[in-house]
């Protein structure tokens, strides 16, 4: 399927026709986030997901994204165009092991980012995401242990900006930004001595991003450690002539896009998500036409996560 005007017609007529909002995430192919009626981080998603009024909601993005969207939407009809479009961080717990973690710290309160199954989330106190992480585990009183998971570099993150030491993090880790690592940020940012530094905090190289600015290789005030959507929000303010972009790929449209005159380049062009490719032009016509696939969520394990991604898109609002 070719995304040209004739599909991007066809898909404008089949969503009005099922009353359906078509929500993009930001790592989505170009077209995809075109045509969507929103594009964004997982945050704006999923609060645009839980106050629209459409009947229907089309989530081109991985499977935990669109199981949100149900968790807070049980009314709704929630459509993924591939249900095959997972997410290896969200692999990297399961409710079984939260369950026996959870035994071990006895009254501690779980964190858990929204890159988890609703079976994990269903085990969970609180969700987060990349742009709320911190403020979600500074509203935990400062006497009560953390279960952070499943990310060991968002959880670094969190760790240091509050300063927490009885926060536990669980090892898991996202491919793709785990896959940007910190010598081809070294070498990269020592090419470009002016441009800023856009990473998100599931990238192995954040941590090396600081101690260069700590060792004064790269000043301080260049290093921003950002969300996909407060990467956006920081492109139309830069005054940085050149950023380099440490995150998926797919982000690298919507950057373009808000701010034309900013030299955008990303630190690894490799880091390519194939969940998220998955929706192709072709699966989300498919997924329109014939009402596929629809994303259930069990109504007892939506009831026990409700509480914690309501929590997440409250706070931080
Ligand atoms: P955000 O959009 O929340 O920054 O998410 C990053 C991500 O990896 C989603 O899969
Ligand atoms: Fe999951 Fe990483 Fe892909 Fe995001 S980029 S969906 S965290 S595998």
């Amino acid at each position: 399927v070719v995304p040209d005007e004739a599909w991007r017609e066809e898909v404008r007529r089949l969503a009005a026709e099922r009353d359906a909002v078509l929500l993009a995430h930001n790592y989505q192919i170009p077209e995809i986030q075109d045509i969507a009626d929103h594009t964004g981080d997982s945050l704006a998603l999923s609060r645009i997901a839980a106050a629209s009024e459409a009947s229907t909601i089309v989530f081109c993005g991985v499977h935990f994204m669109a199981e949100s969207a149900k968790i807070l939407s049980p009314d709704k009809t929630v459509l993924i165009p591939d249900a095959r479009a997972g997410c290896s961080l969200a692999d990297s717990i399961t409710a079984d092991q939260l369950r026996a973690w959870k035994a071990e710290h006895p009254g501690a309160v779980v964190v858990s980012y929204v890159n988890t199954t609703a079976e994990v989330k269903a085990e969970t106190d609180i969700c987060c995401t990349s742009a709320n992480a911190v403020e979600v585990v500074a509203s935990v009183p400062a006497d009560r242990e953390v279960l952070f998971l499943p990310d060991m570099f968002l959880g670094a993150h969190v760790k240091r900006e509050t300063g927490r030491d009885n926060l536990h993090i669980w090892a898991g880790e996202c491919h793709v930004h785990a896959g940007i690592n910190g010598a081809e940020l070294a070498d990269r940012a020592a090419a470009q001595p002016d441009a800023e530094l856009f990473i998100h905090p599931e990238c192995g190289c954040a941590t090396s991003a600081l101690y260069l600015a700590g060792e004064g290789v790269v000043a301080a005030d260049r290093v921003k450690i950002l969300s996909t959507g407060g990467m956006l929000d920081q492109a139309k303010e830069t005054k940085a002539r050149s950023v380099l972009v440490a995150t998926e790929i797919g982000m690298l449209h919507q950057l373009r896009k808000a701010a034309p005159g900013v030299d955008f380049r990303p630190v690894n062009d490799r880091a390519s998500c194939r969940y998220m490719k998955m929706i192709t032009p072709g699966a989300l016509l498919r997924s329109l036409r014939e009402g596929t696939d629809e994303v259930h969520v069990a109504s007892e394990i939506a009831a026990r996560a409700r509480g914690a991604v309501q929590a997440m898109i409250e706070i931080g609002n």
